[in-house]
């Protein structure tokens, strides 16, 4: 992320005033979360049947492309059961011992938040196990022919952790979580809900389809959404009387060179380089990652999962492929589109079932044919 404008619509955060604006937008309690209205209603009763049992709430895993809330969801189920909750994240806890140097200072039902939790290493794993299974913390004490292993009982506990990926988990990890929960992007409705909310929260005014044309832009992504709306308000200020109406936020966010479905230049340089210089694929992520000298964890974490939603791009056992919407999209903003290396009927979509069950059914083994 280079310029300016693509920053605005990482889902990432940003730098310290990014949280700080942040944290004074996040919904404090289920009632006040917007979307993702199964989560929510599995999760409260899950909180109140722990509530309600006087024990600490099972494990949950939340699991989900980043700014959808899940560090919200995780600070909300603590208030809801009125316990703390310590943060930490995967790369944070370098050592088994400081993973123990946590739990044992938990208090009863507490919560413990491990934000990244596919990035925790091995060893600090293996102690994280017997945590969650018995509230059990192994400590070795001596060295050599008298070590020894010593059992000591921690306190009830609710491990809460958050990834961008629940296939980047252990198996054995993943098991340990009574209830793991997928966060999908919100809908254009609930966009607008949390543009509005926000606003209210800053003190800006803005109409409703303001709010709509904003939502609509925000890669179904509270955190987006709530950036757009900061920078709208900024346009508002300068240009403006400090209001938003349709047409100062139209204006506002086509200066931020962010078009009608929420994508930036990044995204679309993403799809350009596929669609030129690999006849829109297939091509695989490292390859893309190296030629826009990105990180091939940003490109799956931050830019894929949207296009993918759009269908602009469709992951196959082969690569990525740019789709034919994805090719008109372009072409829609100028870009110059060589026709595809390969026709697409020939690449059946990962979750196109339709398609990989007609090809089961063709093939004489009954396994698709590679
Ligand atoms: N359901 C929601 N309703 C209203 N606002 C929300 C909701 N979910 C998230 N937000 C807003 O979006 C911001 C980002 O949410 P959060 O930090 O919880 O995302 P995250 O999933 O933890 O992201 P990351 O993966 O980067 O850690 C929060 O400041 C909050 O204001
Ligand atoms: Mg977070």
């Amino acid at each position: 992320m280079t310029d300016d404008a693509s920053r605005i619509l990482a889902a990432d955060l940003l730098d310290e005033a990014d949280q700080a604006v942040e944290g004074t937008l996040r919904p404090h309690s289920l009632a006040e979360y917007i979307g993702q209205r199964e989560v929510k209603a599995n999760l409260s009763v899950l909180l109140a049947a722990a509530r309600g049992r006087g024990e600490a709430a099972d494990h949950v895993l939340l699991y989900g492309p980043p700014g959808l809330g899940k560090t919200t969801l995780a600070t909300i189920i603590a208030r809801e059961l009125g316990v703390n909750v310590r943060y930490t994240s995967g790369p944070a806890i370098e050592r088994a011992g400081d993973l123990a140097a946590i739990l044992t200072a938990l208090d009863d039902h507490d919560v413990l938040f491990i934000d990244e939790i596919h990035r925790l290493n091995r060893a600090v794993e293996e102690i994280l196990y017997p945590a969650m299974e018995d509230y059990a913390l192994d400590v070795m004490i001596g060295k050599g022919p008298s070590a020894r292993s010593l059992r000591l009982t921690l306190k009830p506990f609710t491990v809460v952790g958050a990834t961008t990926r629940a296939g980047r988990i252990s198996g054995p990890l993943r098991d340990r979580f009574g209830a793991t929960y997928r966060l999908d992007f919100y809908e254009e409705d609930d966009l607008t809900a949390i543009v509005l909310r926000s606003a209210g929260i800053l003190g800006v005014e803005v109409t409703r389809d303001a709010a709509v044309a904003i939502a609509r832009r925000g890669r179904g992504t509270p955190r987006v959404v709530n950036r757009l709306l900061k920078r709208t308000r900024d346009h508002a200020q300068v240009h403006g009387d400090g209001r938003i109406d349709l047409a100062l936020a139209e204006e506002a966010l086509s200066a931020l060179e962010i078009d009608e479905v929420g994508l930036d230049i990044t995204d679309r340089k993403l799809m350009a380089a596929i669609a030129q210089k690999f006849g829109s694929g297939p091509v695989g992520v490292a390859a893309v990652a190296a030629l826009l000298a990105e990180e091939v964890e940003t490109i799956e974490d931050v830019y894929e999962p949207y296009l993918l939603r759009l269908g602009f791009m469709d992951r196959t056992p082969q690569g990525r492929i740019l789709t034919d919407g994805g090719r008109a999209h372009l072409r829609k903003h100028g870009y110059d589109v060589p026709p595809p290396r390969r026709p697409e009927q020939d690449m059946p979509a990962l979750w196109d079932s339709a398609a990989l069950e007609a090809e089961v059914a063709a093939a004489p083994d009954g396994e698709p044919s590679a």
